[in-house]
């Protein structure tokens, strides 16, 4: 074993890059403790300071916290093919590159860490690449995004999207620019990852279909309210008629389900399976310090012999079209016959009406039903008919139900 500081080297100095440097130190004769070497910065990487060359010449480890696809991919591989072990907390450099980036990893016998990448603080990588390595799982929900989280939670208590995404910028839960936020592109990414690591196979951001919530309604909240629902913006990633469904969209929640109670920017990840029924892990979302010392964690585990090489993957199909409950939202002239005519619509492409509530609104009403679990494709197919009706005031609104309980 080598003996000295083991040099660390990081690249990007923001508000992780900067809580990670001053913890790396507070936490350091400790993970001596630990690892028989004290960890040191060797060298940091901005856009005004230090030379990346020399950073990876004089470090054992590179922690990539510059974020976005370049610069990041070139210095991650550079690092990678110099033997060096990797932490990253790049999500969006993973859910693009990844199998590139894995692969120099296993090429080079080196380490690829990227807890923080996926839900903030909430150990779920490691979890799944070690405790439940040996499970069979067969599905997983994540609230993966802070953002999106705090604002429905806002929502959910009456403010209306654009002032509960003001009040999240104001407390530093969003940025300026929100939207891979609030699109769920941020979701994605994290989904694609979390696939990768539960079912062995590679999956692209660009192969993640997704939602944001900024075309929910405040009255979406309210209605699901008195169906006893509630809404959460869910990442799946599930097995489904013999492939991989990986997905990001807002669902409706009954509130036995271990997610529902998760407010705010908390994050949080279930994972199910036959043999462990479900477990479901919560923490901060994001944050300077609460995801460097996810970070550090991954350093940790890197500075331990030996060496884990990443698994090799094997490939599932990609599935689009399968059963789920949906709530359906349509506003409608309050007149007889209309309740018959969309339900009838609705029984001919096979959706069956679990609940139902009506409200009268002068000259018009709001309909609002949850379904039986209906094909996707029968459920837009019957929507798009119910649509042309001449009684609809607007477009009907739709939005998958999560039905499981766990009771
Ligand atoms: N913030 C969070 O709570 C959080 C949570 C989980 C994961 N992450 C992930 O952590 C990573 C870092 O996020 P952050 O919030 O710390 O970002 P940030 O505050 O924007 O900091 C980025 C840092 O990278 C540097 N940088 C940018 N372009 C560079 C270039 N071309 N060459 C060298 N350095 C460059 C910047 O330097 P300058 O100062 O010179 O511009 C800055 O120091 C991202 O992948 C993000 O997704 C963040």
């Amino acid at each position: 074993m080598r003996s000295g500081p083991f040099t660390v080297g990081l690249l990007g100095m923001g508000t992780v890059g900067s809580a990670f440097a001053q913890l790396l130190p507070e936490r350091a004769a400790h993970i001596a403790g630990l690892t028989g070497r004290e960890p040191a910065l060797g060298g940091i990487l901005t856009r005004e300071r230090g030379s990346f060359p020399e950073i990876l010449e004089s470090s054992e480890l590179i922690v990539e916290l510059i974020g976005g696809i370049d610069p990041a991919r070139e210095y991650v591989l550079e690092a990678l093919r110099a033997g060096r072990h990797v932490i990253t907390a790049n999500k969006l450099l993973l859910s693009e590159h990844g199998e590139e980036l894995f692969q120099a990893a296993r090429e080079h016998g080196v380490q690829l860490r990227f807890e923080a990448a996926v839900a903030g603080v909430v150990p779920v990588v490691r979890v799944l690449e070690e405790s439940l390595a040996g499970t069979h799982i067969e599905r997983i929900h994540g609230i993966v995004n802070g953002t999106t989280n705090f604002i429905l939670t806002e929502m959910a208590r009456g403010s209306s999207y654009a002032e509960a995404l003001s009040d999240a910028q104001r407390k530093g839960f969003a940025e300026a620019d929100p939207s891979d936020d609030v699109s769920g592109r941020d979701a994605a990414a994290k989904m694609a990852i979390l696939a990768r690591l539960a079912f062995g196979t590679p999956v692209r951001l660009d192969q993640v279909r997704y939602e944001g919530i900024e075309h929910l309604h405040g009255d979406d909240l309210q209605y699901a309210r008195e169906l006893g629902l509630g809404l959460k913006l869910i990442g799946t990633a599930e097995r489904r008629d013999g492939g991989l469904s990986v997905r990001v969209h807002p669902a409706f929640l009954y509130a036995g389900h271990p997610l529902a109670s998760v407010a705010g920017p908390f994050n949080a990840v279930t994972v199910e399976s036959e043999a462990i029924t479900e477990i479901t892990m919560s923490g901060p979302g994001a944050g300077g310090r609460q995801t460097a010392s996810a970070v550090l964690g991954d350093m940790v585990s890197a500075m331990l012999p030996p060496a884990t090489p990443p698994a090799p993957v094997k490939r599932l199909e990609l599935v689009e079209d399968f059963e789920s409950a949906f709530y359906l939202h349509m506003e409608v002239a309050d007149r007889p016959g209309v309740l018959a005519a969309v339900t009838q619509v609705l029984g001919e492409q096979g959706v069956s009406i679990k609940s139902v509530v009506q409200r009268g609104m002068g000259e018009h009403a709001r309909l609002v039903m949850v379904t039986h679990a209906v094909v996707e494709s029968s459920l837009r197919t019957a929507v798009a008919r119910v649509a042309r009706f001449d009684f609809m005031r607007s477009a009907p609104r739709t939005i998958r139900v999560i039905e499981e309980e766990f009771l």
